[in-house]
């Protein structure tokens, strides 16, 4: 079994975080996305593992992932020159994938069981195509599937208007070599792309062994800003541990489940888990409420922040109350000294600013 991780594509739902990064390389609990699927892939015991990048942001995750020693993989970096669609990102890699099973894993999706027992149950099963399901309130963001009275798949549709059930596909196929004659026979959607909900389609219509697992564990897409900070808050409630390796002084108060890595500095301040500090952040006379995450280099200064992530280098001082917010790398938000009541502002594009 090998597996083919989508890291290109351009993340406009992300912006304006994505257009200094990758959608992938955004940290949810301090840890880039595409750290949990190389976890994830190990794992499930996966070793050759090819990454589609997008010229314009394969730099960084060829920095991110190296060779993907770190994690007991073997990379081979695939250059996807246009977001033509996520089944023409396997024809791009049909040279590496061979005549071998795969597993596609989309690098801006999260998975609470991993992928170990389902790759185990395809082995067993030795069907052509195996998807996952999951209930969502809004499916029209996603691939919808259609089951009959058994739980058989019926009919697999692209971001329906009229969707005909609540059950998303999942971000996370395992494939027979079958896929490859099905992408074949596929045209572009409406949106230009080659869908792999269609190739999929096709794979049923020419009488193939498609089946849908109904997903327990909870799935992320972490393509937008609601969902972005969802995921946040579910992994910090899930893998937040205490493990306090910075410097906390005797006015501060660490309570529950809070990770302090090292050359953090905290400083007559109350830190209420779970929340994870990142490498020498400093946090002074502030206030840090449950699912933060403060990312390394930051600094954190008279202020009470709850159910924030803040990106590396950034600052916040003399904030009363910032909630439900994500700030980016190097931003910074202050209060002003001298002007009393008024604003002051640079805001990049895209981005949003409640008041
Ligand atoms: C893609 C798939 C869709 C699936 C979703 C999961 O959507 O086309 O079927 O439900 O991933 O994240 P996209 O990210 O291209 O909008």
């Amino acid at each position: 079994m090998k597996a083919l991780v989508l890291s290109g594509g351009k993340g406009t739902r992300l912006r304006p975080l994505t257009y200094t990064m990758a959608k992938q390389l955004v940290p949810v609990a301090n840890q880039p996305i595409l750290g949990y699927v190389m976890n994830h892939l190990k794992d499930a015991g996966i070793k050759e593992t090819g990454v589609i990048v997008a010229p314009e942001t394969q730099e960084e995750v060829r920095e991110y992932l190296g060779n993907g020693e770190k994690w007991g993989l073997s990379l081979e970096y695939i250059v996807q020159e246009k977001p033509l669609g996520l089944a023409h990102a396997v024809k791009t890699a049909r040279e590496f994938l061979a005549d071998d099973d795969f597993v596609m894993y989309l690098g801006d999706n999260l998975l609470g069981s991993g992928i170990k027992d389902a790759v185990a149950k395809f082995d067993r099963k030795k069907t052509d195509c195996m998807i996952f399901l999951k209930e969502v309130s809004d499916p029209r963001a996603f691939g919808v599937a259609e089951l009959d009275e058994n739980g058989n798949i019926v009919r697999l549709v692209e971001k329906p208007k009229n969707p005909p059930s609540n059950l998303a596909l999942v971000g996370v196929y395992i494939f027979s070599p079958a896929i490859h004659e099905a992408i074949d026979t596929i045209k572009p959607s409406w949106r230009g792309e080659l869908e792999i909900t269609d190739a999929i389609q096709a794979l049923i219509d020419s009488g193939k062994n498609v089946t849908g697992e109904i997903l327990d564990s909870w799935w992320l897409d972490t393509g937008k800003k609601d969902d972005f900070l969802a995921a946040n808050t579910t992994v910090l409630d899930e893998y937040t541990v205490r493990r306090i390796n910075g410097v906390v002084d005797e006015d501060s108060t660490i309570e529950g489940r809070v990770q302090v890595e090292k050359g953090a500095r905290i400083i007559n301040s109350t830190i209420r888990g779970p929340v994870v500090v990142g490498e020498g952040v400093v946090i002074e006379n502030s206030f840090i409420g449950p699912f933060s995450s403060i990312g390394p280099g930051s600094k954190i200064k008279d202020s009470v922040i709850e159910h924030v992530v803040i990106l590396d280098d950034a600052t916040v001082e003399g904030i009363v109350r910032l909630e439900d917010s994500l700030v980016g790398r190097n931003a910074s938000v202050t209060k002003s000294k001298r002007l009393r009541g008024a604003l002051r502002l640079m805001i990049g594009d895209h981005s949003r600013v409640e008041i």
